[in-house]
């Protein structure tokens, strides 16, 4: 009796609660660690995104027309864009205003030369798909045009798929003039010349700015070579808001022409400053008289990844 006297004594209960008290802290923190370190979801291996279903488009290739082919110079990448009935006859129109139903799908190909004949190059292999379906009410966040990216087996990658598009959308906006569309047809049995007006030429260039390197967040200043004290700074809002790695391998390009004429490093960062990419131009024995290039870029952990190359022709 007297032993569940002094069980049940106020000290023993108030240590209990002590007890219960640090239990319950203790799984707090448990769960707090855990959660933290769960990794991101994974969205890949999926063939539908964003509602567009790999299966209702896997052979446009050979049932759509084709609209041009596009060549990315520095990556030796090969694109080719086809159309739906509908978008086609809209883009020979020269409408703007796409049409429900309207669809343009682009293939990413590898390249490399003909063993037999080293001047030439020959598609390699399907890098990736991508689609863009015009649908009004179920895209009207995106402008009315859905996006979708798929891999060589027409699977989803890693990224987000509602923050992917809309990084296609924030690129693709630039070209709001043109409905988000970029492709001109091109036809391959006569030449057609591509429409790029004087006054589209003005809206295509990049905002650039001039920034002191002093002003940078210090993960991109650190990688700024010492001789820079500024850099070209990319300073279009919807762009940096919405970046997938997608739009770090595009801007590339583009910061490697402007890293060229300025002769400073040209950057381009998410709105968060997390995501980059940076190109500047150098000298190096390895390049012989020609430039090197160096990029830096990040990877899908944020990783900075650094890539030097020489600039031939
Ligand atoms: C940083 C810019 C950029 C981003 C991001 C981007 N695109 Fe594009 N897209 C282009 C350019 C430029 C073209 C023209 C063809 C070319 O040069 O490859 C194009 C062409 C296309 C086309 C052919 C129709 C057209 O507009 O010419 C489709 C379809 C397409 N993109 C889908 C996507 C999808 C899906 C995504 C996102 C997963 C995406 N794009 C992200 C720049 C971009």
């Amino acid at each position: 009796m007297d032993n569940i006297r002094q069980v049940f004594s106020p000290s023993f209960l108030l240590r209990l609660r002590n007890i219960i008290r640090l239990m319950q802290i203790l799984i707090c923190l448990l769960f707090l660690v855990g959660s933290s370190t769960a990794s991101p979801p994974d969205h890949s291996g999926k063939m539908e995104m964003n509602g567009i279903a790999w299966k209702a488009f896997k052979s446009f290739p050979e049932k759509w027309e084709l609209v041009t082919i596009r060549f990315r110079k520095d990556t030796g990448e090969m694109r080719i864009t086809y159309a739906n009935a509908i978008a086609m006859k809209a883009l020979k129109e020269g409408k703007t205003d796409y049409p429900e139903g309207a669809v343009f799908a682009k293939t990413g190909i590898h390249t490399g030369v003909d063993p037999q004949f080293i001047s030439s190059v020959v598609p390699k292999g399907i890098r990736r798909y991508q689609i863009m379906v015009k649908n009004r009410k179920s895209y009207a966040s995106t402008n009315g045009w859905g996006y979708a990216l798929f891999d060589p087996e027409g699977k989803t990658f890693n990224e987000d798929p509602k923050m992917t598009q809309d990084a296609c959308y924030a690129c693709h906006t630039i070209v709001e003039n043109r409905g988000d569309v970029f492709s001109q047809h091109f036809s391959t049995s006569r030449y057609v010349k591509p429409i790029f007006t004087q006054e589209e030429k003005k809206i295509s260039s990049l905002n650039y700015l001039t920034r002191a390197v002093s002003t940078l967040p210090p993960q991109i200043k650190s990688q700024i070579p010492g001789w820079a004290t500024e850099v070209r700074w990319v300073e279009i809002e919807i762009l940096r808001k919405h970046v997938f790695q997608g739009t770090l391998d595009e801007m590339k390009p583009l910061l490697e022409h402007e890293s060229l004429q300025s002769k400073l490093p040209a950057v381009f960062a998410s709105k968060d400053e997390k995501k980059f990419v940076l190109v500047y131009p150098g000298k190096s024995d390895d390049c012989m008289d020609t430039t090197q290039m160096t990029s830096i870029s990040t990877d899908q952990n944020g990783n900075p990844v650094v890539d030097k190359f020489c600039l031939y022709d």
